[in-house]
């Protein structure tokens, strides 16, 4: 076994820092312990300051600045920005500002839906702030001329799912509510361009039936960032891999939504 402070050569045992306005981001995180189960991850949810998606691009600069930074003191090897909405409004500045590598994960959800789509209407679904930005509509449409993108914001998503309604009565009216619009249209793949979102991915696909094709890009991300990590020889080796948990917010809180949603028991959640 090797301890998890050995250094070798082409390999880098520190942790993977990962942040997201609140509980979102385990979507990612949850993919990541999937695929890259010898990483270390340090977890930060902004929950105080969440939802982001409904703030202006100045506040969500603030807020997304001061996770990264946080993290950034931790002694982390990269950072995952967990959060579409963060990394919309804050991911050039954030690479400016870290002298680590900053991975986003706006790049691999659009080439995953892009993948995944046979007629090219895509549905985008994701928090108001990702959809001002327009940021998945251009990107999808300049990287296939025939795609045709229709974005949807559901802005009341992100505190139902931040109160830990995942899977109820509640969560599928409101779906019902949002969602009506894109069924109407003849998109054959759907989106989740929100980390918050996958939680209620069952419920979304119900909602929009058989023919259209829920995306939850979260593993997709892991792998991508599977190849990154070993491309610039700086996977770990971790027998045991640490997780550590940061929020905002109230700590018991995220602590029995977190265990919940990883299925895993959660030792301490502390607060940033
Ligand atoms: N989970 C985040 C995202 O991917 C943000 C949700 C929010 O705080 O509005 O956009």
């Amino acid at each position: 076994l090797l301890d998890k402070n050995l250094k070798c050569p082409g390999f880098d045992s520190r942790s993977i820092g990962v942040f997201d306005s609140g509980f979102g981001g385990l979507t990612i995180m949850k993919s990541l312990i999937e695929k890259l189960p010898s990483e270390s991850i340090i977890y930060f949810g902004d929950s105080a300051n969440a939802p982001y998606g409904d703030r202006t691009s100045s506040e969500i600069i603030k807020y997304a600045t001061d996770a990264a930074d946080f993290l950034a003191q931790k002694n982390i090897k990269i950072l995952i920005i967990a959060c579409n909405t963060a990394c919309a409004c804050a991911s050039k500045i954030i690479k400016q500002k870290l002298s680590i590598p900053v991975f986003e994960i706006i790049t691999p959800s659009f080439q995953t839906v892009l993948k995944e789509s046979k007629n090219y209407n895509i549905g985008v679904i994701a928090t108001r702030a990702t959809i001002r930005s327009q940021i998945y509509k251009k990107l999808i449409e300049q990287h296939n001329p025939k795609a045709r993108v229709l974005s949807l914001s559901c802005p009341l998503f992100v505190p139902l799912l931040e109160e830990g309604h995942f899977d109820n009565k509640l969560a599928l009216n409101l779906a019902e509510h949002y969602l009506k619009p894109l069924k109407k249209k003849k998109i054959d793949t759907l989106l989740l361009a929100c980390t918050h979102y996958p939680l209620m991915k069952g419920i979304i696909q119900k909602v929009m039936g058989d023919d259209v094709k829920v995306i939850d890009p979260s593993l997709a991300c892991a792998l991508n960032l599977l190849s990154f990590l070993e491309k610039n020889g700086i996977s770990s080796l971790n027998a045991k891999p640490k997780y550590e948990f940061y929020t905002s917010g109230d700590t018991e809180k995220f602590k029995n939504i977190a265990e919940v949603f990883l299925e895993k028991k959660i030792d301490q959640v502390l607060k940033k």
